[in-house]
């Protein structure tokens, strides 16, 4: 977590920066703060909550400055407040830092620092880093890149930072280590540095995702040099942007939530694009397509996520299973990292994530990948970090997701994961021809019917009402609709702070039963299919004990809307894609209801989009 970006050039820094953290706020918003080089001097401005905060203090103060680093803050060690907010200056003011990420071993460094005279003001473990760059330098009288890099061969843990010193005022160096970092060369002899490109997109579509322990310094007279940890020199590999501005903008909706619900349509169309025809018969995910063999081949394929994307993977498990008769094992990356798990060589690990940089599931590849398994990737952010450290992956093309609560993000890795799973079925011959066709006619027309199912958005407001002042929730499904009801859950609870679990329908009368009575609304996923009886069973088993249901059902159906107190009608489609459409009206639920009870639905207290810590 934690966004950071700086720039260097012709132009004034401070409005770039304060921009750039705006954009990156979805990654943090405990602190925020600018350092500004002008005259000699660095000039540091920070202060606790949102970066409006920070601009607010800083409207009166001097904002010149051709050169300077801004970080927006998800507080690891030490409190959100003034003192710890980024960056931090070393003793003499002569450097400051910005960092993402987390020094492992900073206490061993903070008490040799100690006894080295240095006084540490905030309780965080950034200040060692800066401190400790001071001290490099200033003993071994070396140039302040070389002393990053001496310092950094010190530090145990994950980290992009970017330094400014007014030793050199026409430099800023920056590196990374397992937190992503993003250099963007401006057509002016300029430079740009962020955590992703969005910061810089609106100046420049060159960039170069820094590698792991790479350290650039960007020179206004010399240009972007890169060098590796160990000194060694190496060419920039300079990409093309694809990321268009208006991705990022609001687009007239209240929310970046509500505008990426909305999108759904076109960003599941995006990511079955060029990958299948139904008229035609094919499905083809090229990024893939040389592993396919292997995937038929595997034993087991072990699914790896957190979050959203792990109920994604639980979709996942669903479609292969019962498509491609593969066997899958869907896993916490942040569980599987530290159980000494059995993986092979022939064991192929999928990691699914929207950022692409989510800390454990990017460990959990890294120990699959050491034990020799072929690790695939389906991620949304192009060029993220574990879109790059994969053998081959395919993106879910759903666009910037900036709303904390992924939304369409989810729908997108399903949707993948269903292309997937039918393409394996048709070359293992697992499914029939007709049922290949009619899967492929069915996903084609999909993003029609979540059109239908948003149109249900005042119905789905109106039940909101009636529930926003609940305490507590439970969401019921059953088969590949168990996930669904696990998202529905989670979105309520991180935008709305309503307490909300997720349970295999039959699993209720194990437990959870105990908590029906008339102040519990139950969401349940009750469409046609293989267990709709059964789920009908369960949704009788609430009403005797009082419960309230709300239910979504296939259009048409009579029986739920008996029993139900509310039902919520999704187009009838092949069972296998119910989860793509049942998941929405769950999505506008918790939207609305978090508006309604006055939350921040965009940027949830304590959350960060991008979990790049462990
Ligand atoms: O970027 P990732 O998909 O790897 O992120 C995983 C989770 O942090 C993420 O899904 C999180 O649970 C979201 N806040 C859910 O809305």
């Amino acid at each position: 977590m934690c966004g950071i970006v700086a720039y260097i050039g012709k132009k004034q820094a401070y409005p770039i920066i304060l921009k750039g953290l705006k954009r990156l706020e979805y990654r943090g918003y405990d602190s925020a703060g600018i350092a500004l080089l002008h005259d000699n001097q660095i000039n540091l401005y920070k202060r606790q909550g949102k970066v409006a905060n920070l601009e607010e203090f800083a409207a009166n103060k001097d904002l010149n400055g051709t050169s300077g680093i801004g970080h927006t803050r998800w507080a690891t060690h030490g409190a959100p407040n003034d003192v710890n907010a980024h960056p931090h200056y070393s003793t003499d003011g002569n450097l400051a830092l910005i960092h993402n990420g987390i020094i492992e071993n900073y206490d061993t460094l903070r008490k040799e620092l100690i006894l080295h005279g240095y006084v540490f003001k905030s309780e965080t473990d950034t200040e060692v880093l800066v401190h400790l760059i001071d001290d490099i330098q200033k003993n071994e009288h070396v140039s302040i890149a070389e002393a990053v890099r001496l310092a950094l061969l010190n530090v145990v843990g994950a980290y992009a930072i970017v330094v400014i010193s007014k030793e050199n005022p026409n430099q800023l160096i920056a590196a990374r280590k397992s937190s992503p970092l993003v250099v963007g060369i401006g057509g002016e002899g300029d430079f740009y540095l962020a955590s992703d490109a969005t910061p810089i997109v609106e100046y420049t579509k060159r960039v170069v995702y820094l590698e792991d322990e790479e350290i650039a310094i960007v020179d206004l007279n010399d240009g972007l040099k890169i060098f590796n940890i160990n000194n060694q020199e190496k060419t920039p590999y300079i990409q093309q942007l694809e990321l268009q501005l208006e991705a990022l903008e609001k687009g007239g909706y209240e929310h970046f939530m509500l505008k990426e619900i909305h999108e759904q349509p076109r960003s599941i169309r995006d990511c079955f694009r060029g990958r299948m025809n139904a008229d035609e018969g094919w499905v083809s995910l090229g990024g893939i397509k040389e592993y396919e063999q292997k995937m038929i081949n595997a034993q087991r394929i072990v699914m790896v996520a957190c979050g959203t994307s792990w109920h994604a993977c639980l979709v996942g498990e669903y479609l292969f299973e019962d498509l491609a008769r593969i066997n899958v094992e869907v896993e916490y990356a942040s569980e599987f990292r530290y159980r000494n798990p059995i993986i092979n060589e022939n064991d192929i690990v999928i990691a699914v994530s929207q950022s692409g940089e989510t800390a454990d599931t990017m460990a959990a590849l890294e120990l699959a990948k050491s034990k020799g398994a072929t690790i695939l990737g389906i991620c949304n952010v192009v060029g993220s970090s574990i879109s790059r450290i994969t053998d081959a992956g395919s993106y879910t093309h759903a666009g910037p997701e900036i709303g904390v609560a992924s939304t369409k993000a989810f729908t997108a890795q399903v949707t993948v994961l269903t292309l997937m799973a039918v393409s394996l079925a048709h070359k293992k011959g697992t499914i029939s021809e007709t049922k290949f066709h009619t899967m492929l006619a069915e996903l084609e027309a999909i993003p029609e019917k979540v059109k239908m199912v948003l149109e249900k958005n005042d119905i789905i407001e109106k039940i909101a009402l009636e529930y926003k002042d609940a305490t507590n929730a439970l969401y019921l499904g059953r088969g590949s609709s168990f996930p669904v009801a696990l998202e529905g859950a989670l979105k309520l609870k991180e935008i709305s702070y309503i307490h909300a679990e997720g349970y295999p329908a039959a699993e209720m009368k194990h437990g959870p039963i105990a908590l029906i009575d008339e102040e519990m609304p139950v969401f349940v996923i009750a469409t046609k299919g293989t267990s709709y009886e059964k789920v009908v069973s369960n949704i009788q088993e609430v009403k005797a004990r009082k419960g309230k249901i709300i239910a979504i059902v296939t259009e048409g159906d009579e029986t739920v809307k008996e029993i139900a107190d509310h039902v919520i009608e999704i187009p009838d489609t092949d069972e296998h894609l119910v989860p793509i459409l049942a998941t929405i009206p769950f999505q506008l639920l918790s939207y609305h209801i978090a508006v309604m009870r006055g939350c921040n639905v965009d940027q949830p207290r304590n959350l960060a989009k991008s979990v790049t810590v462990e």
